[in-house]
């Protein structure tokens, strides 16, 4: 009589079955685990992709009704947005464009998009932008009625010491005098250009005048205290200590969005209409 044929060992029993201090299976069990965690990693990216999208658009919107000023009597979010009415602006003619939806409009990858950017020449680049963006959306803030346009906020950005600084620079109807700054992505150093964030900070300011006699972008950021009585203190800003170089690339950027590349055409065609009534 035969004997039956020894069964094959099962390798998944005989991997489990190898001593705890085996060299294979310590091995074995890394790679296991390093398997697993991959794979949840993976996972939570794609499934938590859709969440992660809604909160930064609607911390985008927090952060234009912030700078608008319209969250300071109590507001929600969301009536503070039904007096925001955003335009596709193109920067060259100051037009409003129909080009993209600007509802959707991403302007950090705008801002990296050989098509709709043109390159910038170094002497015009003072921003440090490398690229001209084409269009920007920007956000007329109207009043409670609806009946006239308020403020105006325009995106803003440019190198600080460590990163790209995006921002919101918001202007009185007078397309002139300053309600608001907010940067709401940057990374330069907490405590020192990451002051740029400081509530404290941004309220100085308020009510500047961000162009000259001339109607050139006059903003400086001055070392120590603006002194209230110094010729040109409607346009000068304190300094923050210790981030001097950050400081200098909000004033850049700021000049620089405010010139003829930047939203120079568009606030020169507010300033016509207004006077054409
Ligand atoms: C760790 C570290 C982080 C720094 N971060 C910043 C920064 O975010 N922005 C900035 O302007 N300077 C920063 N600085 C300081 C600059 O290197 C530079 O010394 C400073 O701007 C000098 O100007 P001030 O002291 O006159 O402002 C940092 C320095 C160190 C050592």
């Amino acid at each position: 009589m035969n004997s039956p044929e020894p069964r094959a060992a099962n390798p998944v029993r005989a991997f489990f079955a190898l001593p705890n201090d085996s060299r294979t299976k310590t091995l074995g069990i890394t790679l296991l685990v390093c398997l697993c965690c991959s794979v949840l990693v993976a996972w939570a990216a794609v499934a938590l992709k859709p969440a992660q999208q809604r909160n930064q658009a609607l911390e985008f919107q927090r952060n234009i009704v912030e700078v608008a000023g319209l969250l300071q009597d109590g507001s929600s979010v969301e009536a503070a947005l039904s007096r925001i009415e955003a335009q596709l602006i193109e920067l060259e003619t100051g037009a409003v464009s129909t080009a993209f939806d600007q509802t959707q409009y991403n302007i950090e990858a705008a801002a990296k998009d050989p098509k709709r950017t043109t390159p910038l020449a170094p002497a015009d680049d003072p921003a440090l932008i490398r690229l001209r963006p084409r269009f920007m959306p920007v956000y007329f803030v109207r009043s409670a009625d609806g009946q006239s346009v308020q403020a105006v906020i325009l995106p803003v950005y440019g190198a600080g010491l460590w990163s790209r600084m995006y921002g919101f620079l918001a202007l009185e109807k007078d397309w002139d005098t300053v309600r608001g700054l907010k940067f709401y992505q940057q990374g330069e150093t907490p405590g020192l250009g990451g002051e740029i964030d400081n509530p404290k900070w941004r309220a100085l300011w308020q009510g500047k005048q961000v162009h000259d006699a001339d109607g050139q972008p006059a903003i400086r950021l001055v070392k120590g205290h603006v002194e209230a009585s110094a010729p040109g203190a409607a346009h000068q800003i304190d300094g923050l200590s210790g981030a001097t170089l950050t400081g200098r690339g909000v004033e850049h950027l700021i000049n620089y969005w405010l010139g003829p590349l930047g939203y120079g055409p568009l606030l020169q065609r507010l300033r016509q209409q207004q006077a054409q009534g």
